[in-house]
């Protein structure tokens, strides 16, 4: 709207151009085509691509006559560097001397963040802009874990949006200390104490990852005492029967959490355990309304009672301003949680992640732990040619925050159109992957320390949730875990040369195959110990790198058309299924056109 009213057409209209341009596009859709041609007209050219930047171009040869021709071994002999490449807050210690960077090569990201206008988009983020245009949505899961007295300073569409959030906290914070009191019973009076939470990708993920953490934290194992927590997320009907395997219905809270509350295996998989409760209890629509929660969006009201929950007391809403996969701090995470281990519990991870938070929008980004993050995966990813990363957790109860993590960056960047609906010729969005450490050492290591080259986060604690000490050892077993969380830095970038083998008596046809080449980059995180509040500064930590690489490369982070299509497809296949199971279709031509799929699916049936 702005534009069609603008008289000027230099400053206000190259504004609009830079900031909205897709937004502006989109809305000259809306009003037809000749109002598009004439908007396109008046509007200036989206900004070019961020490769063409002078910035970047910098960066570029920078990385060429500077970076490529060192070696991490000689870096790490500059002192000076080494006592600049860190960063700390509130007990996180960041240390980013293993990377192929030099304090230049930060000073030219920094250079390259000041013209992304990295800050003002961050701050564009906490304050509730609607980011991501191609749903014309805000994107807000910092206001998920913002504190009650901050209600007031968020808006979205005149919502007052962490107002609203506290409201939802607070139904939950009831619901779970009625539900753990044993006041609410299940629908035959016996009390509950199993649940299972139905959901998938961030639906599941990034609960799942938290619940494996709080396991084996000392308060989890206290709160946690007599209850037990699934998730059922794959369609697989085996993951339901390894679900409910051994639970008693009539003791068991189902919770569908689905921000659509249309996803084809999340509600299929609720229907399935609904039937699961009918079958033992009666065909009762009250089993339902007594034994099912749903953690749904608010726009999904109608789904959720038509599927028989009672929405005044079992429903638990969200915004469309929180993204599934961001949404951890939100229901999500928030109703299985706090079930299982009390809200007390949850509230210390929602406090973790609001620290991390507050540094990232305020810390200046030399000593930003997100932004440098960020910069950095940048770096390695477009100018280094890195196009995979890996995620070490020297912690067995984080081993299913690589998962988490996977989805939270590859959903948010694996993307090939920027903000300005142009293709990007620069290359984004890594391979994430990972283990915890040392089982990962016996795993893909090799291929880190002599096939490609893999920048690594490695994730250290001071201290265990438990640690051994054995009568006769002199070191715990958390040292001899933490030897190997210092040792793997040191021994991907400074490598082995031939030199040293043959000094260590080895064949000479051997040398080469013992030969490390080191120069491989890694950065090194260490935190006082794995409680729920620093599990919160975690995934506050890797949601704000992931943040940071998609202002930095103009992507919209926050949208994921690239899973439509593949949902798309499996319904038309299930329809073609339909057909030839009723042999309405003859032999190799259950799909027309497709003899390949037609094929395979022959067997099939
Ligand atoms: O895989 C696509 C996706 O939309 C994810 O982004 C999301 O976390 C997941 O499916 C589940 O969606 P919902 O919460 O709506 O069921």
């Amino acid at each position: 709207q702005i534009q069609l009213e603008s008289t000027d057409p230099s400053s206000e209209l190259d504004d609009i151009a830079h900031h909205n341009y897709p937004k502006v596009i989109l809305q000259a859709d809306k009003l037809g085509r000749s109002a598009h041609a004439q908007i396109l007209r008046i509007l200036p050219k989206p900004k070019p691509l961020v490769s063409s930047t002078p910035e970047w171009k910098r960066l570029q040869r920078h990385a060429v006559e500077n970076i490529q021709s060192m070696h991490l071994r000689d870096m790490l002999q500059d002192t000076e560097r080494c006592h600049s490449m860190y960063a700390e807050h509130d007990g996180v210690y960041f240390d980013y001397s293993r990377q192929q960077a030099t304090l230049e090569t930060m000073d030219l990201l920094y250079d390259l963040a000041n013209k992304q206008e990295l800050m003002p988009r961050i701050r564009g983020m906490f304050n509730g802009e609607k980011i991501n245009f191609t749903e014309d949505r805000a994107v807000l899961h910092t206001a998920l874990r913002a504190s009650k007295d901050q209600a007031g300073t968020v808006f979205v569409d005149g919502m007052d949006a962490i107002a609203e959030v506290h409201e939802v906290l607070d139904q939950i914070k009831k619901f779970t200390e009625a539900f753990r009191s044993g006041q609410i019973t299940g629908y035959t009076g016996k009390r509950m104490r199993n649940i299972v939470s139905v959901g998938i990708g961030g639906s599941y993920l990034g609960p799942e990852f938290l619940h494996e953490v709080l396991k084996t934290e000392a308060t989890g194992i206290n709160s946690s005492l007599g209850y037990s927590l699934r998730f059922l997320a794959n369609v697989d009907p085996v993951d339901v029967e390894r679900t409910c395997a051994d639970l008693d219905p009539e003791e068991t809270l189902i919770i569908v959490v689905s921000k659509t509350f249309t996803t084809a295996e999340t509600m299929l998989n609720a229907r399935t355990m609904r039937q699961w409760l009918w079958d033992f209890m009666g065909d009762d629509i009250d089993v339902v309304r007594k034994h099912v929660v749903a953690c749904s969006s608010i726009s999904a009201t109608e789904n959720v009672k038509a599927f028989g929950v009672d929405t005044d007391k079992y429903f638990f809403r969200f915004w469309d301003w929180v993204g599934g996969r961001y949404s951890v701090c939100g229901a999500a995470g928030a109703v299985p949680i706090s079930l299982l281990y009390g809200f007390d519990l949850f509230e210390k991870f929602l406090e973790g992640a609001r620290s991390m938070d507050q540094h990232f929008l305020n810390a200046p980004m030399n000593k930003n732990i997100p932004v440098i993050m960020g910069l950095l995966g940048v770096w390695n990813s477009s100018f280094m040619g890195y196009n995979s990363r890996a995620l070490i957790p020297y912690a067995q109860a984080l081993l299913r925050l690589p998962a988490h993590i996977q989805q939270l960056d590859m959903e948010s960047n694996g993307k090939r159109i920027n903000r300005f609906g142009v293709e990007i010729d620069y290359p984004v969005g890594e391979v994430d992957f990972g283990e915890p450490g040392t089982n990962s050492q016996h795993s893909f290591f090799q291929l880190i320390h002599q096939g490609q080259t893999i920048p690594v986060d490695f994730l250290g604690f001071v201290q265990s949730q438990h640690d051994l000490l054995m009568d006769n050892e002199k070191l715990s077993s958390h040292d001899e875990l933490m030897a190997n969380f210092f040792a793997q830095p040191d021994a991907l970038a400074n490598g082995k040369t031939a030199e040293e083998v043959r000094a260590e008596g080895c064949p000479e046809e051997l040398v080469l195959h013992k030969v490390f080449d080191g120069n491989r980059p890694s950065s090194s995180l260490l935190f006082p110990q794995l409680s729920a509040y620093v599990t919160g500064q975690i995934l506050s930590l890797y949601e704000h790198r992931t943040a940071v690489q998609g202002f930095i490369w103009d992507l919209n982070s926050f949208d994921q058309w690239g899973v439509e299509l593949g949902k798309k497809l499996a319904l038309d296949v299930k329809e073609h299924l339909m057909e030839a199971r009723n042999n309405e279709v003859g032999d190799h031509e259950i799909i027309a056109d497709n003899p390949a799929t037609s094929r395979i699916m022959n067997y099939y049936v």
